[in-house]
């Protein structure tokens, strides 16, 4: 059964907005994720005509490279997308500037000022400067304190920081790096990104919640019995390792984008759509969650590390034998716990996120089960009727589906589970834009809506600080369980949840 779309222009989050004149500064421009994602969003942006004429791009790195290396580096790293668009890249890389900064140097961040001053001269940017750190995090205090020093983020109307993750590594360090951040610039300036969060899918779960009357009666403690929350890859670490050794999957994926899938699946409603009033209530729940046990936390979490798989003719190596991975690492490439929030919506309702790396396949979701029928008058494929389940659809195949039990076909009264779904792809026929798109958008349009306050990301932090300090301090009460690459994660995962007497959904 497939939903039918009644009217698109209803449901989108916000009305398209106007980006007023600006420069973009990318810090780090030399990096991954300027060429991967944040040129490639800022270009669809320009062919989507979203972006004013008055605008350009600045990429700052060590590096000495000028403008025109910049544009060609950024050009061959897009090569496909540039020959499908060439003469729109041609226009766009018009707009590329490139500017070798290093933001420890006071004098770099001088001429730095000096050269934002020339492009508001050429490109009539008018002094509204958004500056992206995608740098070490290492960076974020120094590269803000920088900034300010040079009075770059003085004026609060005309200048925002746009921070990557992680945003700390632990409740500590997160809650200093706002004191320094927020010395350098008003919070309304810092706009501290999650991508989950400017996923359509993830943003629809505000949508479906708030803008159906049927969700938010049954969306408690009396018809849920319990919530999971997946973010699976089948990629491994691939060239991250430096990274990811320092980091391992909770902090990498559950401290930021399971935590902020949580937060919309569990917040109240807001008083109205506005920014503050949204970050109000989704602080408020992750202040309210807990571990299920922050006591003996090895008891309400599992750790992994993907081993060798794959098949003969395409083998997977294990997470240490990658490059530039420790031979003895117990950094975790899968983590999967559970939660309670303490509040009069979800008191007792047992939360189980899990995410992890080289799995069998690629799939976000959030899946709410609702209590089973009191009494079942049916009998029922299987034994039982199956509970009802709601199944919000990240990525791949973006939508939702619900489980719910019919006649099956014949003379008797037996039922059967069946799938009603709504595609994305379906009702809207055109591939949402990357989420890089979207929260580029608002950074420079001023709207926080979907980025992370700092309450918000202290209360993330401060909700797994049991398992960080475990991790830290004994870990050996968490032990590292080897999964075989290209399996669904370690034995004692799905124990956490038979003990509960439940299964994880296996789609
Ligand atoms: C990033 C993590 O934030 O998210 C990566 O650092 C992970 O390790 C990625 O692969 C997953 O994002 P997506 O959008 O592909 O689910």
């Amino acid at each position: 059964m497939n939903a039918i779309l009644t009217n698109p222009l209803r449901v989108g989050l916000r009305q398209e907005r106007v980006i007023s004149p600006q420069c973009i500064v990318i810090f780090g421009a030399s990096g991954d994720l300027t060429h991967r994602k944040l040129i490639p969003a800022l270009f669809e942006l320009f062919r989507q005509r979203r972006l004013p004429s008055e605008f350009a791009v600045l990429g700052c790195a060590r590096r000495p490279w000028s403008d025109g290396e910049f544009r060609s580096r950024m050009a061959e790293a897009m090569a496909e997308e540039v020959r499908n668009h060439q003469i729109a890249w041609d226009q766009f890389a018009s707009c590329l500037f490139y500017e070798p900064v290093d933001l420890e140097q006071p004098e770099h961040v001088v001429r730095l000022g000096q050269r934002l001053e020339g492009i508001d001269r050429l490109k009539a940017t008018r002094g509204n400067r958004t500056f992206y750190m995608s740098v070490s995090p290492a960076f974020y205090g120094s590269g803000c304190r920088s900034l300010a020093a040079a009075g770059l983020l003085a004026d609060p109307s005309r200048s925002r920081v746009v921070i990557e993750k992680p945003f700390g590594r632990d409740y500590g360090s997160a809650q200093q790096l706002n004191k320094v951040v927020g010395a350098c610039a008003q919070e309304s300036q810092i706009f501290r990104i999650d991508h989950y969060l400017g996923k359509e899918t993830v943003q629809n779960i505000l949508v479906l919640r708030f803008a159906n009357a049927i969700f938010e009666p049954i969306w408690n403690r009396n018809y849920i019995a319990s919530v999971q929350i997946t973010a699976a890859e089948t990629v491994g670490v691939e060239e991250r390792a430096g990274y990811y050794e320092t980091s391992g999957a909770l902090r990498d994926m559950v401290q930021n984008h399971l935590t902020q899938m949580l937060a919309l699946t569990t917040m109240e409603a807001p008083g109205r759509f506005d920014p503050e009033a949204i970050r109000n209530e989704k602080a408020k729940v992750l202040q309210a969650a807990r571990l299920a046990d922050e006591q003996e936390p090895w008891n309400c979490c599992v750790r992994g590390q993907y081993s060798s798989g794959g098949s003969q003719a395409r083998p997977l190596s294990g997470y240490r034998q990658e490059p530039g991975v420790n031979t003895n690492s117990t950094t975790e490439t899968y983590v999967a716990m559970k939660l309670f929030i303490n509040n009069w919506r979800w008191q007792g309702v047992p939360f189980y996120l899990r995410t992890g790396k080289r799995l069998p396949k690629r799939m976000s979701e959030v899946v709410l089960t609702f209590r089973e029928a009191p009494v079942h008058l049916f009998d029922a494929a299987g034994g039982s009727p199956t509970a009802n389940q709601l199944i919000l659809r990240i990525q791949p195949d973006e939508g939702a589906g619900f489980m719910f039990e019919v006649k099956a076909p014949g003379s008797g009264m037996r039922s059967r589970p069946v799938d009603m779904h709504f595609s994305y792809d379906e009702s809207f026929g055109e591939p949402s834009d990357e989420g890089y798109v979207r929260l580029l958008a608002d950074a420079m349009l001023g709207d926080p809506t979907l980025f992370t306050r700092s309450d918000e990301v202290e209360a993330a932090w401060r909700l797994y600080t049991p398992l960080l300090e475990l991790i830290e301090d004994s870990p050996w009460q968490l032990p590292i369980h080897p999964y075989e690459s290209g399996t669904w994660g370690p034995g004692a995962s799905d124990s956490l949840l038979a003990n509960d007497g439940l299964m994880w959904r296996r789609p």
